[in-house]
């Protein structure tokens, strides 16, 4: 899942590494050159109209299950930042699919970053989705589990909560992204109705 809006995606070299679209014809070349590939990625898309307010509602009911689910506020800072700061070695795939460790700043949900999560009994965040808006626009910055909580649903459940909440308040196109490595981000989105539309590789010198 989420997964990342995959940062590098825009052809730019970061690094010693080189993030391209998988049909970009320059592939071939840095790879004659002696190139490797060192990462895959993804980003897909979910339009309003192909959302399955349904499906997604039973995704948030299953994972109420196993925590308290509701959209984060400013009071939700601290079990985030302790949530991020357990998980930061977690994100496979490189440059492309990387996570930018949270700040008090960028843990605080905005009317323009919001922010979803679930809750233990005890008030820890177990799982957290952020996303950007810019307009009807709505991109994940990242979702996170927390690791013996994986499996349960709860990562799904969070962003399937942000799509309800958004689309009912007017968002029309939802993007995400993320790494081929990472089956479970994979499948969180594809349940959710996303279509892959990118796919990238990450490239670097030998
Ligand atoms: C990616 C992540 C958020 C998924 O959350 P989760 O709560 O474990 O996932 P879910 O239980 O909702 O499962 C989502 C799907 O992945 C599948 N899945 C779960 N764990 C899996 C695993 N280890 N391998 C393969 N598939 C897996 C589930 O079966 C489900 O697919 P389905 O709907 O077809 O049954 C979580 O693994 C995580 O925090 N990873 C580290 C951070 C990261 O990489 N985040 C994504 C990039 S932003």
């Amino acid at each position: 899942m989420a997964a990342n809006p995959p940062v590098s995606h825009t052809g730019r070299v970061q690094g010693e590494q080189l993030v391209l679209r998988s049909d970009d014809v320059r592939i071939a070349e840095f790879v004659g050159d002696g190139w490797r590939v060192v990462a895959r990625s993804w980003a897909a898309q979910l339009t309003a109209a192909r959302i399955d307010a349904d499906a997604l509602s039973d995704i948030v009911r299953r994972g109420r299950r196993h925590g308290t689910l509701r959209e984060l506020d400013g009071g939700d800072v601290e079990p985030v930042l302790a949530l991020d700061s357990a998980t930061l070695g977690d994100y496979p795939g490189g440059i492309a699919t990387q996570h930018t460790p949270l700040t008090r700043s960028t843990a605080w949900a905005t009317p323009a970053r919001r922010g979803f999560g679930a809750f233990d009994e005890a008030g820890r965040a177990i799982a957290i989705t952020f996303v950007d808006l810019d307009g009807q626009h709505a991109e994940t910055d990242f979702t996170v589990v927390v690791r013996e909580r994986r499996g349960l649903g709860l990562g799904t459940a969070v962003k399937a909560a942000s799509v309800l909440t958004l689309r009912a308040e007017g968002v029309e196109v939802f993007r995400t992204g993320g790494s081929a490595e990472n089956s479970a981000g994979l499948a969180s989105n594809l349940a959710l109705g996303y279509v892959v539309d990118e796919e990238w590789v990450t490239l670097s010198p030998s």
